[in-house]
């Protein structure tokens, strides 16, 4: 069976094309490198023994999408993770990111459509809900106002998901991650930042080895349990795993109804200060950190009720915050002894 993973050598898309391939999949990966590296195709080869075909391009080029499906006619399906992904590039920059993530995502679908592909799996992402009313948050929540470019490139995406499955025989999952963290455990994957991370774990390990200063913690005066932002932290082979239960579900046909939204997180909330001590914890390493001002467009908290995921797609997350951490810190040691890859 081949599958088309787009954004195939990026953090959540390396990991998810292991475990197809792992479950025996032909995986084709189509990405423009613009946030990864081609060492990644190299690593799932060597995790798998298997090495996915690749292309590199830019989706947006609809011309070479439409002849890279002339000339792979049997691909069934997609898993669309390429998009820009930075939340402050996308409010200094949002024609950009309206730009990347709206055109590759009409022209992939288009392209789909052409050569009856009908199976696809969008990630999207909790930032949809925005603030939420109650928590958990379920998948009935109200979507609210995105708060960039970014969150509203993943709302527009739905949409047009959505009425394009109601008019064609599209059947798609549309998977809202919440925060993803962690690395594959041989190592040879995982998140790899360019330049400064703006994201939590990445930052605490790069801290932690030397390569920044000090953690900033964005804020200890939030109405949570010590005053700084929760979150739902998901280990990233875990949403990988989710990927192939939900394009198993539409190539089985198993789908309810021929689109569907889940929720992929833990169900657990963890506020900042927790992920800075359970990581001191567990890798015996003392993290360098200072409490400041909040950070603009931040969610107080959120976390997942992740039981429509657990019952109906039948998949739930089995990695802890202790093992989602110490996986991170493996991965930083790993990619600091590392030539080729650079950090
Ligand atoms: N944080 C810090 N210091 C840092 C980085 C982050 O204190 O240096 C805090 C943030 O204020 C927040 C928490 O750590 O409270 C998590 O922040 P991340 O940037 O790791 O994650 P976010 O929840 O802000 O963002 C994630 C994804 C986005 C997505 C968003 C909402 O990275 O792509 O969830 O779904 F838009």
């Amino acid at each position: 069976m081949k599958v088309l993973v787009t954004g195939g050598t990026g953090y959540i898309g390396s990991h998810t094309v292991v475990e197809l391939q792992e479950k025996g999949y032909d995986v084709y990966i189509i990405d423009d490198l613009s946030n990864s590296t081609i060492e990644i195709v190299d690593a799932i080869e060597e995790i798998t023994g298997v090495r996915p075909h690749f292309s590199q391009f830019d989706l947006c080029d609809k011309a070479k999408l439409a002849e890279f499906f002339k000339q792979n006619p049997d691909i069934k399906a997609c898993i669309h993770f390429a998009a820009k992904k930075a939340v402050g590039e996308s409010v200094e920059k949002p024609l950009l990111y309206y730009h990347n993530n709206l055109v590759s995502f009409v022209n992939l679908l288009e392209c789909m459509g052409d050569n009856n592909v009908n199976s696809f799996v969008f990630s999207s992402s909790c930032t949809v809900y925005g603030e939420p009313e109650y928590l958990p948050v379920d998948e009935n929540a109200a979507i609210k106002p995105a708060v960039s470019p970014y969150g509203n490139t993943k709302q527009i995406c739905e949409e047009i998901l959505e009425d394009t499955i109601k008019s064609t025989d599209l059947q798609g999952i549309a998977l809202r991650y919440f925060n993803p963290i962690g690395a594959h455990e041989s190592a040879k994957i995982g998140e790899l930042p360019i330049g400064v991370p703006n994201n939590l774990v990445p930052f605490v390990t790069q801290t932690a080895i030397g390569k920044r200063e000090k953690l900033r913690v964005f804020g200890d005066d939030y109405d949570t349990k010590d005053g700084s932002c929760i979150r739902d932290y998901i280990h990233v082979v875990d949403l990988a795993k989710a990927h192939i239960v939900a394009i198993e579900r539409l190539l089985e046909g198993k789908n309810v109804t021929p689109y569907e939204v889940f929720n992929i997180g833990t169900g657990k909330g963890f506020s900042v200060l927790e992920v800075v001590r359970t990581f001191e914890k567990v890798t015996g390493e003392k993290l360098n950190y200072e409490i400041v001002g909040r950070r603009e467009g931040d969610v107080e908290k959120v976390w997942a009720d992740t039981s429509y995921a657990n019952e109906v797609l039948g998949w739930s997350a089995k990695m802890d915050l202790e093992q989602m951490l110490k996986s991170a810190w493996a991965w930083e040691l790993a990619l600091s002894k590392k030539e080729g890859i650079k950090a």
